[in-house]
C-alpha cells in the first residue's frame, strides 16, 4: 500500500468519541456511589454474585462514547426521554442533537455526549461482542441502546447468572412473586422449626426466630488434653440501641453472653462475677491455639490433622422475638444474643437426625469432593489450603442442619414447573449460599454476616456462623431477603432507570421504555473457539487479568449446587467442576505461568481481531501494575493488529504514578485494527511523543479539572498510539526497538515531563523553512523559553528573518566550547553534538570525548540531526555504519 493509501485508510475510519474524549471525571463521579450502593443504583447486579463486576455506569458511558461516530446520522440513532416512549420535542434533545454532540466530543471538552447519558438512545445497526463476559456487565449496558449483543464465558456459572440477567426484562415480576408464595407456603415452616429458640423475656413461655447460631471449632490441647475453644477474642458482637457504646461478649466462665463496656479492658461478667479480658483468647497470629490450662502453643492445622478433625459446639445465638416485638417491649429484649441452652443443642441434634432419615433428600446436596486448585490447595494464590481444615467434599462447608435445610429448599425448586420462574428461584437459592455456609463468620464491630467470598478464597473461620436459611424479619443473606433482591432485579430489568449526578445533586430519571437484554445472546465457551469474521462493531469487554481471581475454582462452590438442577438442561452442567485448563488465567497449580497467560491474551487478541470488522473498536478494561505487563499488553496488541487509540484512568488517586512508582490502578483501553505499520526512527518518534505527551497534558490542564496521575494515563495512551503506528517498524541505529522498550522510554517521557530547548531546537530543524511563529507554537507545548534558547545559540534574529543556528555558527560553537571547558555538568547532548561535529571537521581527535560522554542519549540527538538535515556526518563522526538508516518519512 501507498503511502497515500495508508493515510486515506487512516483518514476514511472516523474517530470515536471515547477516541477524541472520555469524560472520566464523571464516569468516576457515578462509579463512586454505583460502587457503594450496587443495590440502588443497578439492582440487576445484585442478584447473584459473580468476581470483580465493573460498575454498571462505566459500561454505559463507553458504549456511548464508542458506538457512534462522525458518519452517525439522525436515521441511526433515536432519543427518547425516559417515561415516555416518544422523541423528544423542541425543549429537549432531539435526534440532531445527539448527531452534532458526537462531533463536538473533544479531550478538552468530552461532555457535550455526556448530556445523553440519562437519556433512553436507542442505536441501530450495530452488533457488539463480550467474549470474557463474566457477570454480564458489558451485556446488559449494550442491550439498553437496543444494539445486538452476543456475550461468551468459559465458566458455566457465569453464562448461567449473565443469561438470567438478561431475562428479566422478559420476566413477569407478579408471577415470580406467586411461586415464591407457593414455595414459602411449602417449605418455610419446614425450615424454620429448627431455627427456633425459647425466648428470653418470658422464661421460655414462647420461642422466639434465631437469626445466627454461634459456632466454635474446639480442639484439644496435645501436651495435657484440655479442650481449647478457637476463639481469638471473646467478642460476640457490638451493643445495640440503648447499648450501643458497649459490646456483647461471652464470659469464659459460666458462657454467657454478657455486656461490657470496653472489650479490650478487663471486664466483670455479671451473671457469674468472673473476671477476665474479653480481647484476649486461645488464638494467636499465624494460626496457633494455647492452651489455658498448660500453656502449650500448637498450629491449628497441626493440631487437625493430629486429631482427625476438629469439634463444633454451639455457644451463641442471635434471636427476634416476634411476640415481645408486637407487645411493643424494648427494642433490646426482643432482638439481641443470648447463650446457647441445652434446648438449642438439642433442636440442632434433631434436624441431625431427620437429616441422617431423610435419604430421599440427599440427591438435593453435591456429591463432589472439592477439587483440588490453587486456592482450594495450593498456598502461594490464597493461604488458606481447606484440606488441611478438614474439607474434602463440598458438603463439608455445612453443617446437617444446613444441608437438611438446603434439600428441602431446592428439591421444592426443583418442583416448579414454570422452567423461568425454577431458575429465578435456583439463581437465588445459589445466592444465598454465599450466607449460609459454616464458611462464613461474623463481624463483632458492625454486626454483620460476613459473604463467603470477601476474600475471592475459601477462608475456613475458626468462629462459624450459621444463617437462618429462610430468614427471619431482621437479618441478611436469607433465602428471603435474597428474594428481595431477585424481585428488585428483575424490576429494575422490566423498567431500568438511571442515575446521574447534575451539579452535586442525585437524581434518577424516569423508567425507561425499553427494558433490559433484548437482542442479546450468550454462550458458555472458550472463546477461542469463536469463529466469527468482520462481524461486530465493537468488542466491549473486561478480560481476564493474570491470577487476579481464579474464576473457575471459586465458581465451583455455586456450580455444584446448579447442576443438580441444570444438568440435564444445559451442556456444560454434567461435569465434576467448571474448567480450568481452558481458563485464561496464571494458576500455580497448573502450572500456568505469566508467560502463559500472556501467551493465551494473545491467542484471545487474534480472535477478537478477527471477528471485530475492519473499522470496529476494541474497547477494553485492564488493571495496570507495571510497566513489565504494560510492554507486554502492549506488545501483543500491536502482533495482533491494533493500534491503540486511547487510555483512561478510572479510579482516582493515580499521583503516585507520575511520581515513577509502579502502581495498581484500573483503565480504559481503546483499541483499534490498524493494517500496516510504517517505518519510522526512534530519533524522529521519540521527539513526537514528547511532542504529544506534551500537548495533551497542556490541553487536559488547561481544561479540565484532573489529578495529574489522571492526566499521566491519557497521556500515556496517546503516546502509545504514536508508537503503535509504527509496532516493528522503529529503528534505532541498526536495531528494532521492541514495545517493552519503548513502553519503558514513555513512562520515562511522562514521569519526566519535559520538552525542553533541545527538543524544540530539533522540531525546528525538521520544519522546511522555520519562522519566529513556528518558534513561539512549539514554545507553547514545551517547558522551553526563548531566552534559554538565545542565550544556547540556538537561533539568532537577522533583521525579519529568523535563522536557526548549526554547529558551524561562530557563536554557537564558541558558547558550546566555552562549555566543554567550564565542564559543569549542564552541557546537553546537542551541546556535545555540534561540539564534536566541528572537531570532526577539524580533523582533531573525538576519542577522549566520546568515552567519557553517555552515546546511547548522544546517538538518539545525532540521528536527529542526520534525519532533519539528511546530513549523516553526525553519525559518522560517532562511527556509526549510516548504510541501514534510509527510513520513510510521513
Ligand atoms: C474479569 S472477568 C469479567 C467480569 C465482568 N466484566 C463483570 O463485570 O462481571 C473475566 C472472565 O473471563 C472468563 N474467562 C477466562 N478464560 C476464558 C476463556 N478462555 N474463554 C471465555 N471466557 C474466559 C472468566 O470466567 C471470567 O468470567
Ligand atoms: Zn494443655
Ligand atoms: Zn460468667
Ligand atoms: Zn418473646
Amino acid at each position: 500500500m501507498s503511502e497515500q493509501e495508508q493515510s486515506k485508510r487512516s483518514e476514511g475510519r472516523s474517530e470515536l468519541p471515547i477516541e477524541s474524549g472520555f469524560p472520566i471525571e464523571r464516569v468516576n463521579e457515578i462509579a463512586e456511589k454505583e460502587g457503594r450502593a450496587k443495590q440502588w443504583y443497578r439492582p440487576i447486579y445484585t442478584m447473584h454474585k459473580w468476581w470483580a463486576r465493573r460498575p454498571g455506569c462505566l459500561f454505559r458511558a463507553i458504549t456511548l462514547y464508542s458506538l457512534l461516530d462522525d458518519e452517525t446520522t439522525i436515521d441511526d440513532v433515536d432519543v427518547y426521554e425516559p417515561g415516555e416512549n416518544q422523541t423528544l420535542g423542541s425543549n429537549g434533545l432531539s435526534n440532531d442533537d445527539l448527531v452534532d454532540a458526537i462531533r463536538e466530543v473533544s479531550m478538552d471538552d468530552p461532555e457535550s455526549l455526556w448530556d445523553f447519558y440519562p437519556k433512553d438512545v436507542r442505536i441501530k445497526d450495530k452488533k457488539i461482542l463480550d467474549p470474557f463476559m463474566g457477570g454480564g456487565t458489558s451485556l446488559v449496558e449494550a442491550s439498553r441502546f437496543g444494539v445486538d449483543s452476543v456475550g461468551v464465558d468459559l465458566n458455566p456459572v457465569a453464562w448461567f447468572v449473565t443469561k438470567k440477567q438478561l431475562e428479566a426484562g422478559q420476566t413477569d415480576v407478579e408471577e415470580l412473586e406467586e411461586a415464591f408464595e407457593q414455595v414459602k407456603e411449602d417449605v418455610a415452616d419446614e425450615i424454620t422449626q429448627y431455627y427456633r429458640t425459647p425466648c428470653p423475656n418470658c422464661d421460655g413461655e414462647h420461642d422466639a426466630d434465631v437469626m445466627y447460631n454461634f459456632w466454635v471449632k474446639e480442639l484439644d490441647c496435645v501436651s495435657c488434653g484440655h479442650t481449647v475453644p478457637l476463639f481469638k477474642d471473646y467478642r460476640v458482637a457490638a451493643g445495640r440501641f440503648e447499648n450501643d457504646d458497649k459490646h456483647n461478649v461471652l464470659c469464659p466462665g459460666c458462657g454467657a453472653v454478657t455486656l461490657v463496656d470496653d472489650w479490650q479492658e478487663e471486664s466483670e461478667c455479671d451473671k457469674c462475677d468472673h473476671e477476665f479480658v474479653p480481647k484476649e483468647g486461645n488464638v494467636s497470629r499465624g494460626g496457633y491455639y494455647n492452651c489455658p490450662e498448660c500453656g502449650q502453643k500448637e498450629s491449628i492445622t497441626d493440631g487437625i490433622a493430629e486429631q482427625g478433625g476438629y469439634d463444633l459446639r454451639l455457644y451463641a445465638v442471635e434471636y427476634y422475638c416476634k411476640e415481645c416485638d408486637q407487645q411493643e417491649l424494648e427494642k433490646s429484649s426482643y432482638k439481641g444474643y443470648k447463650k446457647a441452652e441445652a434446648a438449642d443443642k438439642q433442636l440442632f441434634e434433631e434436624a441431625k437426625r431427620e437429616w441422617e432419615t431423610r435419604t430421599d433428600l440427599h440427591e438435593y446436596v453435591p456429591d463432589e469432593e472439592i477439587a483440588k486448585g490453587a486456592i482450594t490447595a495450593a498456598s502461594s494464590v490464597s493461604g488458606n489450603d481447606v484440606f488441611q481444615h478438614n474439607l474434602k467434599d463440598w458438603t463439608d462447608m455445612f453443617n446437617s442442619r444446613q444441608l437438611l435445610s438446603l434439600s428441602k429448599l431446592l428439591n421444592r425448586i426443583d418442583d416448579e414447573k414454570s422452567r423461568d420462574i425454577r431458575e429465578y428461584l435456583l439463581l437465588t437459592f445459589t445466592e444465598s449460599l454465599n450466607y449460609n455456609t459454616l464458611m462464613t463468620s461474623y463481624n463483632p464491630g458492625k454486626n454483620l454476616i460476613a459473604n463467603i467470598f470477601n476474600t475471592n478464597s475459601f477462608d475456613a473461620p475458626q468462629r462459624p456462623i450459621e444463617n437462618n436459611l429462610w430468614g427471619t424479619k431482621h437479618g441478611s443473606g436469607s433465602f428471603a431477603a435474597m428474594w428481595d433482591m431477585t424481585i428488585r432485579g428483575v424490576e429494575y430489568a422490566n423498567s431500568p432507570t438511571e442515575r446521574h449526578i447534575d451539579n452535586g445533586e442525585n437524581n434518577e430519571t424516569p423508567a425507561f421504555a425499553q427494558p433490559i437484554g433484548l437482542n442479546s445472546e450468550v454462550y458458555q465457551d472458550d472463546m477461542r473457539n469463536i469463529t466469527a469474521e468482520d462481524e461486530y462493531d465493537a468488542v466491549i469487554t473486561d478480560p481476564p487479568y493474570y491470577d487476579n481471581i481464579i474464576y473457575s475454582e471459586v465458581a465451583d462452590y455455586f456450580y455444584v449446587w446448579q447442576k443438580i438442577l441444570l444438568k440435564d438442561e444445559y451442556p456444560g452442567f454434567d461435569e465434576d467442576k467448571t474448567p480450568r485448563a481452558e481458563s485464561i488465567v496464571t494458576n500455580p497449580y497448573l502450572d500456568k505461568t505469566a508467560e502463559d497467560f500472556e501467551h493465551e491474551m494473545g491467542e484471545a487478541l487474534a480472535v477478537i481481531r478477527q471477528a471485530l470488522k475492519d473499522d470496529g473498536i476494541l474497547a477494553f478494561t485492564y488493571h495496570h501494575s507495571d510497566e513489565e505487563s504494560w510492554g507486554e499488553l502492549l506488545e501483543s496488541l500491536c502482533e495482533n493488529d491494533f493500534e491503540i487509540t486511547a487510555t483512561y484512568p478510572i479510579n482516582s488517586d493515580l499521583n503516585k504514578f507520575i511520581g515513577g512508582e509502579a502502581v495498581s490502578f484500573d483503565i480504559v483501553i481503546v483499541a483499534r485494527p490498524v493494517e500496516d505499520h510504517r517505518p519510522i526512527s526512534w530519533n524522529s518518534l521519540r521527539r513526537r511523543i514528547v511532542r504529544t505527551a506534551a500537548e495533551t497534558r497542556e490541553t487536559l490542564e488547561e481544561s479540565r479539572d484532573l489529578a495529574a496521575g489522571d492526566i499521566g494515563v491519557i497521556e500515556m495512551g496517546k503516546c502509545f498510539q504514536e508508537y503503535s503506528k509504527h509496532h516493528g517498524e522503529v529503528h534505532r541505529g541498526s536495531d528494532i526497538m521492541t514495545a517493552k522498550e519503548v513502553v519503558q522510554k514513555i513512562y520515562g517521557i511522562i514521569q519526566d515531563n519535559t520538552r525542553g530547548e533541545q527538543a524544540v531546537y530539533l522540531d525546528l530543524l525538521e520544519a522546511y523553512n522555520p519562522s519566529y511563529d513556528d518558534l513561539n507554537k512549539h514554545l507553547k507545548h514545551s517547558d522551553a523559553a526563548e531566552e534559554t534558547m538565545k542565550e544556547m545559540h540556538l537561533f539568532r534574529t537577522e533583521g525579519n528573518d529568523f535563522v536557526l543556528c548549526d554547529w558551524a555558527d561562530e557563536k554557537r560553537q564558541a558558547y558550546v566550547q566555552s562549555k566543554v571547558q567550564e565542564d559543569n555538568g549542564d552541557l546537553t547532548a546537542l551541546d556535545k553534538a555540534h561540539f564534536l561535529r566541528y572537531r570532526f571537521e577539524q580533523d582533531k581527535s573525538t576519542s577522549e570525548y566520546l568515552e567519557q560522554w553517555d552515546t546511547d542519549e548522544l546517538q538518539d540527538v545525532c540521528e536527529g540531526l542526520a534525519e532533519a538535515t539528511g546530513d549523516d556526518t553526525y553519525l559518522k563522526m560517532l562511527g556509526v555504519d549510516t548504510s541501514l538508516l534510509e527510513f520513510a518519512e510521513d
